[in-house]
């Protein structure tokens, strides 16, 4: 009989239901418009005149089950929706679950504060490009290939010869090229570099890069500069002061270090008993840098600076290991 065929199908179908996704294209399939039972009930005028009732009556028959299958199955998914996986019902009554927000990470809560910092003394801030090309990482910064110097950086390569910058100074020549004296910009950004791990070190780290150029800059603007920058950051008055270095793109070279902010300058473990804080590289940017970047080094002058933002959160936060920051230890992330 077609209507037995028809119901038995239907039987097995609707035993492989799960949810009412399926159950609506169930539906659809044998009650919609153009369903079968539809077809079934259009098969009556091709039926001889006597057997035409009793078809009718059968398929009529045949719908109210499917129906009445349909509502029952309902039921149960509604139910089954209802409980929860241990089987009890839902008191939808009970207060919710409290859900735990995240927060925004410690590196970039002082990539902001630094940034406005710098800005409400006059700096734009800038974002680095983290891959580029040996020229805006070296050859542009007076380190051409060959010079000794590559060896401070221990560098990664792309196959096909591009550079996940190894410092923010990597954005030097872009912004000379792109800004007109007088220029305050400051670069924040991820840094990578090829070397070992440890409590100081890590692959992947943050720095922040300044360069201001001007008429008549002198190494006295970039001390004062720093100072009060510090002094805002770690929130008291510091003192700094330079002493000589080495950075091809300076010159004069310089390192600068600020007052011990743990003890004042009295001397602690952390200054290693001098009271002072060697913090950052900078100097007076070289004539050949500044020409490079299509910038009048007879007219012009200007300092630069980069250090590691990592470092100076660590100071602030009294944090002893660096590889706290990746670690995705949320013991640690959520102390801030
Ligand atoms: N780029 C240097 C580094 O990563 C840091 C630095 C030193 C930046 C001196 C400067 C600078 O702009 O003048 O080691």
């Amino acid at each position: 009989m077609e209507t037995e065929k028809l119901w038995q199908q239907f039987k097995k179908k609707l035993a492989e239901v799960g949810d009412f996704e399926e159950l609506e294209k169930l539906r659809v399939e044998f009650l919609g418009r153009k369903g079968k039972i539809n077809q079934l009930f259009q098969k009556v005028t091709s039926l001889p005149p006597e057997k035409r009732k009793e078809f009718g009556q059968e398929v009529n028959r045949l719908k109210g089950k499917i129906q009445k299958a349909f509502l029952s199955r309902e039921r149960k998914i509604k139910a089954s929706l209802e409980r929860n996986l241990t089987g009890k019902k839902i008191d939808i009554s009970l207060p919710g679950k409290e859900v735990s927000l995240g927060h925004i990470h410690p590196i970039t809560q002082m990539k902001w504060e630094v940034a406005d910092i710098f800005q409400r003394m006059g700096f734009e801030v800038l974002e680095p490009q983290e891959v580029t090309t040996d020229y805006d990482n070296f050859t542009a910064l007076n380190i051409p290939p060959d010079h000794p110097a590559r060896d401070m950086w221990d560098t990664f390569w792309t196959k096909e010869g591009y550079i996940p910058i190894t410092h923010t100074s990597s954005m030097q020549n872009w912004i000379y090229r792109h800004r007109h004296p007088p220029i305050r910009a400051v670069v924040i950004g991820r840094c990578f570099r090829n070397e070992a791990t440890d409590m100081g070190h890590e692959h992947t780290f943050h720095q922040i890069e300044g360069v201001y150029v001007d008429k008549g800059i002198t190494v006295a603007n970039l001390i004062e500069t720093m100072r009060v920058f510090f002094s805002e950051f770690f929130g008291k008055e510091l003192r700094a002061k330079v002493r000589p270095s080495y950075f091809p793109f300076v010159e004069p070279g310089l390192e600068l270090a600020i007052e011990c902010v743990l003890c004042g300058g009295k001397g602690c473990s952390v200054c290693k008993q001098s009271g002072w804080l060697e913090i950052l590289g900078c100097g007076q940017i070289h004539p050949r840098v500044l020409e490079e970047g299509g910038i009048d080094s007879k007219k012009y002058t200007g300092f630069a600076w980069g250090m590691g933002l990592e470092r100076m959160i660590m100071l602030r936060m009294g944090i002893e290991d660096i590889r706290h920051f990746h670690s995705g230890d949320l013991r640690f992330i959520r102390k801030f």
